[in-house]
């Protein structure tokens, strides 16, 4: 991934992470997150293209624990464009990511979504990606709350 491609990952992931689709994706999914992990993990922000065109990324991250011998990868994001699905688009691009992450020094890559989304599991499945754990997402809405009403009227008085 180059920094001229930033705005385009970004329009990718608006047009993929779907309120529909995968609601957790589509509430988390910003430019700052594109532009966090670009300047932090660069080598590990990967990006396909057919005939000039970005078709896909990758972006990751290494994890590594203080006190332990495992470095981890970690697939933050992935996506690739309804227009080429099914081409290997996504398969190339998590075995280059793989690749990034051995060459750092992983040894073991990590990857979440959402646990109804049938399609992404079956694709990391076919990837290799195993012993699924369940992982629940919660929210709370902070604008029932009395410390949001007044806060919020405090940093309206300023
Ligand atoms: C999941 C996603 C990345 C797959 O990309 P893709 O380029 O269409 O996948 P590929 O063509 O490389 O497929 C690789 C393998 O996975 C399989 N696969 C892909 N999508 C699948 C699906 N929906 N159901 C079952 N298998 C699937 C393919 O059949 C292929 O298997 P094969 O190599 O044995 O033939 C893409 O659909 C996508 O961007 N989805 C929305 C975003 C998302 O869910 N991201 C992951 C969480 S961040």
């Amino acid at each position: 991934m180059e920094i001229e491609d930033i705005p385009a990952v970004f329009a990718l992931g608006e047009r993929v992470f779907t309120v529909d689709d995968s609601p957790t994706l589509y509430r988390t999914w910003d430019e700052y997150q594109v532009v966090d992990l670009f300047s932090s993990d660069g080598e590990t922000c990967l990006v396909a293209e057919l005939d000039g065109k970005l078709v896909g990324f990758a972006l990751g991250t290494m994890i590594n624990k203080r006190k332990s011998s495992w470095v981890y990868g970690y697939l933050i994001w992935l996506a690739v464009s309804p227009d080429v699905a099914g081409r290997g688009v996504g398969r190339e691009l998590v075995e280059s990511l793989n690749e990034a992450f051995i060459e750092l020094g992983a040894r073991m890559v990590l990857v979440d979504t959402d646990a109804d989304k049938e399609d992404a599991l079956r694709f990391f499945e076919k990837m290799g990606f195993g012993h699924p754990s369940e992982h629940v997402y919660l929210s709370l809405n902070l604008t029932g709350r009395p410390e949001y009403r007044r806060i919020r009227a405090r940093r309206d008085r300023r």
